[in-house]
């Protein structure tokens, strides 16, 4: 599938399949949308205390290292799992802007560790900041509350619908500890009724800049 880099509104990179005319990020803003749906909306609840996050669709890796920026900033320890099954290729990665646009100079060395890291090992990016990538399929996993917080990033319900289904949510909600949290940019009934039906309660919340809306789910026990 031909892909291509270009500009959000808000002067990030993204990936663009015209294929699919899909995105990895908003096209009304990467990091902006990376900010509202999964830091403020998903990370800001857990305030200082440690995390263990799992991200569906690790990517660019922009969202997990905003994430690591804020364990910075909040002297705060998090454990990171992203899953992917088709790794971005070291050359698109060089194109990626996040450190220049995220004003991190500083910290270009951690974005390109990440990225560099092994896969299937867990690796100290820093000592607040742990990262296992997985390269796995989204169906593949069975974890078993393990996880505080899950930042659900796959591709849209109208380009990829299987991995919005109970099957993919059921295994959401298995590996969540009691209480935690899922966080989607997604906004669509269909995608609510699935999460519900798991056993999610879900509730709707204001999206990202030219995003209406977006969904946070919990696992109530
Ligand atoms: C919306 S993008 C994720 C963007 C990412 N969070 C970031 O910050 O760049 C969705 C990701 O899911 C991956 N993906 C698609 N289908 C998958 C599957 N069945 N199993 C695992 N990964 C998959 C894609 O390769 C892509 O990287």
């Amino acid at each position: 599938m031909k892909r291509e880099i270009i500009k959000t509104l808000d002067g990030s990179t993204t990936i663009h399949l015209s294929e699919w005319n899909e995105s990895y990020h908003s096209k009304h803003g990467a990091i902006q949308e990376a900010k509202h749906v999964f830091i403020k909306n998903g990370l800001a609840l857990f305030d200082n205390n440690p995390v263990s996050i799992l991200e569906i669709g690790f990517g660019t890796g922009l969202n997990a290292f905003i994430t690591f920026l804020e364990s910075q900033n909040k002297k705060q320890k998090i454990n990171y799992t992203g899953v992917e099954a088709y790794p971005v290729s070291a050359e698109e990665l060089l194109a990626m802007n996040y450190v220049e646009e995220l004003e991190s100079l500083e910290f270009h060395n951690i974005f390109e560790k990440m990225h560099k890291s092994e896969w299937d090992k867990e690796i100290e990016i820093c000592d607040l900041f742990s990262l296992t990538k997985r390269k796995q399929f989204f169906d593949e996993i069975n974890d078993f509350e393990i996880f505080d917080l899950i930042y659900f990033d796959a591709f849209g319900y109208r380009v990829q619908p299987e991995l919005w289904s109970t099957e993919i949510f059921q295994k959401m909600y298995n590996s969540l500890k009691p209480n935690g949290v899922l966080v989607t940019y997604a906004a669509r009934g269909v995608v609510k009724r699935s999460m519900i039906s798991v056993g999610f309660t879900v509730e709707k919340l204001a999206g990202p800049p030219g995003k209406r809306e977006m969904f946070r789910a919990f696992k109530k026990t």
